[in-house]
């Protein structure tokens, strides 16, 4: 037991899934895990664990943005040992070639800040994903009917942005899509020696304005809660 993760010891898996959301969290554990039992309800930021294909997996809610993502990773990293983080969650398109819908398995995630950056001071230390689960999560994503890219996101602190100015450089670099948690979640991983990803499901876009309907929703987000799980576990 933490100071947020209300779990006994042993009720949280080496496998970590994380969406932002506390009810995705829900949604997934009980649609893809067997027997999956509820270990956190602190604050309201659910945590499921069960099985999937006979391998143990928690899904436990991270909050929006990185300090909350923050807080929930180093407790599962320091405290309760986990050895796989893997962000499922949403982000914005920043590019043409990315639609509504599509999946983005993230490669590195720039950011202007991060709760890191006290340790890091003048130093840009590159958030990076690991390799192993990148290579297996890109194989599960092109075996399904969905578009995948791959490649650089941008972990923004702020969702209603008065500097269009950083969007627009990220863009200009090539940049796949927006979100909030990712970068941290690398930098966490890295720290720890534990293994982390982000897939995310393009719920909105920044060029196009246009966003998903919240009905249209879950077969998206099954795509990619799939993909997460084929990963951690290849
Ligand atoms: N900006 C930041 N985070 C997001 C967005 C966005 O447009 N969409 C989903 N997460």
């Amino acid at each position: 037991m933490t100071v947020h993760i209300g779990a006994a010891p042993d009720d949280i898996a080496e496998t970590v899934l994380m969406p932002g959301d506390p009810y995705r969290a829900r949604w997934a554990a009980e649609r893809f895990l067997t027997n999956p039992r509820c270990i956190n309800e602190v604050r309201g930021m659910l945590g499921y664990t069960g099985t999937w294909n006979g391998h143990d997996v928690t899904i436990q809610g991270s909050g929006m943005g990185m300090p909350s993502l923050s807080i929930y990773a180093n407790e599962l990293l320091k405290d309760f040992g986990a050895k796989t983080l893997i962000r499922i969650g949403s982000c914005g398109g920043m590019q043409p070639q990315v639609k509504l819908r599509d999946i983005i398995i993230a490669m590195t995630a720039s950011t202007l800040s991060t709760p890191s950056r006290g340790i890091f001071r003048e130093l840009q230390f590159a958030p990076s994903a690991s390799w192993d689960l990148l290579k297996a999560a890109v194989t599960s994503a092109e075996t399904r009917d969905v578009g995948v890219h791959v490649g650089g996101i941008y972990s923004s602190d702020i969702f209603y942005d008065e500097r269009p100015d950083l969007n627009n450089e990220m863009q200009r670099h090539g940049i796949l899509g927006v979100e909030m948690e990712a970068a941290e979640l690398y930098i966490l991983a890295a720290r720890y020696g534990a293994r982390a990803l982000a897939v995310l499901t393009v719920s909105d876009h920044l060029l196009t304005h246009e966003a998903l309907p919240s009905d249209d929703r879950e077969r998206s987000f099954g795509d990619m809660v799939e993909i997460a799980l084929d990963a951690a576990f290849s």
